[in-house]
């Protein structure tokens, strides 16, 4: 037996200093690079809390202009990853493709082997214009439908919907899609995160790290929440003509029986928030508005229902999986897509972790206190 101090899960631990973000549970706040969610996401596109991320200060005119330029010069699916998604099973996990999309996108960089600060950040920038085309075109496929060209006149989130529907969306549903992207971007040392350092910390480039990052999101556990939060709906059964009262009385039922069986309900619950997470108010604001637009108030019900037999069975509040799985939703993804929407924004968050890994690296390698057989002879 040992003396030493055993924290499962590394919970409560802290690894290194960052200044990409904020989390403080105490006051239910999140701030990127000192700016509070709530302000990005009411006065700024994904493309400049992206560049805020990346560069630490907002972007001016200027420097927005150039920086979405180069986003929109990478936009299109290069016909040969294209081939390659095409090589995979349509019935692959979208996060398997994503995950060998953005391994492609780093043996092919021109810089594939050069990772100084400027390399970096060209190819986090390059990796983000891309992976919109690969999530899309790989919803399309499974459709048996054919990829779509981006569109350089329109922003990141309506050329990502364009790209995925072949259709213009309406400016309320691009703002609530910009809000998840924004929402996802970054949250501190998560385990996809922490991936992306520890990958980082060995000198590795930045797409084997993003690659590793993305495993780790693939999880229930993490990234895979939002989808999973969907399933949980469909389990309970989604009924459009319903009134959201019924609704919300079937999935409390739902909910006490899973809880009475010691289930794991995805979307609740979170490592660092323990009075709930502070994007919840404003993803859900932007379900509401979803909800409204699409008249589906039976999804409502779902989410109230849950919600509330949650709540008072165990007092775990919802994550922000819980309210972004429905709005995609409703916005028309697949369920199986919900979680490579969360990577495509979460490159921003991920590459600039690494790039501050690389500028003041030291190689992570923790200990683990051996807990097999006494030294034996052979
Ligand atoms: N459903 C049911 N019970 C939950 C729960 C959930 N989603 N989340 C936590 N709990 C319960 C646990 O069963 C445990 O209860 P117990 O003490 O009676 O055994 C207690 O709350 C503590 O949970 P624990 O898993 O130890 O906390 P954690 O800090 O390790 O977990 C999560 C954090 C995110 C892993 C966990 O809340 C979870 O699995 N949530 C569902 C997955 C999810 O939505 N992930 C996205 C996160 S953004």
């Amino acid at each position: 037996m040992t003396d030493t101090e055993i924290r499962k899960g590394l919970a409560g631990v802290v690894v290194d200093f960052t200044a990409v973000s904020k989390v403080n549970p105490e006051t239910n706040s999140l701030l990127y690079r000192g700016y509070p969610v709530q302000q990005l996401t009411a006065k700024c596109s994904f493309e400049e809390v992206a560049y805020l991320l990346w560069n630490g200060e907002l972007p001016t005119q200027q420097q927005l202009a150039e920086f979405t330029a180069l986003e929109r010069a990478g936009r299109a699916l290069a016909p040969t990853l294209q081939a390659i998604i095409d090589a995979l099973p349509k019935n692959a996990h979208p996060m398997d493709v994503c995950r060998t999309a953005a391994s492609v996108l780093g043996a092919r960089h021109e810089l594939a082997e050069d990772s100084s600060p400027e390399a970096n950040m060209k190819k986090a920038i390059d990796l983000w214009a891309a992976m919109p085309a690969v999530v899309a075109y790989d919803q399309r496929r499974r459709h048996g439908q054919g990829a779509i060209e981006p569109r350089d006149d329109l922003g990141y989130s309506a050329n990502f919907l364009w790209m995925t529907f072949g259709e213009e969306q309406v400016p309320e549903v691009v703002k609530a899609f910009d809000v998840s992207m924004i929402l996802y971007a970054e949250h501190s040392f998560n385990a996809s995160t922490f991936t992306a350092r520890v990958i980082a910390s060995t000198l590795s480039d930045l797409h084997s790290a993003v690659t590793g990052a993305i495993g780790a999101l693939k999880g229930p556990l993490h990234g895979g929440a939002n989808e999973a939060v969907m399933y949980t709906f469909d389990e309970i059964g989604i009924r459009p003509q319903e009134s959201l009262e019924e609704a919300a009385a079937r999935a409390k039922a739902w909910m006490e029986d899973a809880l009475a069986r010691k289930k794991k309900v995805m979307g609740f619950g979170h490592r660092v928030y323990k009075q709930g997470d502070s994007r919840v108010p404003i993803m859900k604001e932007a379900l509401d508005k979803m909800i409204a637009h699409y008249g589906r108030p039976e999804l409502l019900g779902l989410y109230n229902g849950l919600e509330q037999a949650m709540d008072e069975a165990k007092n775990i509040k919802p994550n922000v999986d819980y309210p972004a799985g429905p709005a995609y939703h409703l916005m028309g993804f697949d369920t199986a897509t919900f979680t490579p929407l969360f990577v495509a924004s979460r490159i921003t968050g991920w590459t600039a972790h690494i790039m501050e890994q690389q500028s003041s690296n030291s190689l992570i390698r923790p200990l683990g206190e051996y807990n097999g057989h006494e030294e034996r002879a052979v």
